[in-house]
């Protein structure tokens, strides 16, 4: 299986919320983030950002500039 089918495989078995990394709010990740000071006006990519709801707390946030990359298909078309 090539890893891109891995992640797609669990992904269509589970949903993007019931994956076992799921969380409901990322909060370490946006706890990190406002640590380091990144402000709204700057552009940040979600590498392996799969279904998390990373990038729409931060546009809810006032951050305009937000990519996602993931090379799920699965995980961004569900997202
Ligand atoms: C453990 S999940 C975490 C997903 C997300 N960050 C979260 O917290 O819900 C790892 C993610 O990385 C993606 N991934 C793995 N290898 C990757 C690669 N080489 N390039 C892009 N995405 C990758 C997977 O598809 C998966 O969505």
């Amino acid at each position: 299986m090539v890893r891109a089918e891995h992640w797609d495989a669990a992904y269509i078995e589970h949903g993007i919320d019931g994956v076992s990394w799921h969380e409901p709010v990322p909060e370490t990740s946006l706890q990190l983030i406002e640590a380091l000071g990144v402000e709204p006006a700057e552009p940040v990519v979600d590498a392996g950002g799969g279904g998390s709801s990373l990038a729409d707390e931060l546009v809810a946030r006032g951050f305009a500039d937000v990519t996602v990359l993931d090379l799920s298909a699965a995980a961004l078309e569900a997202t």
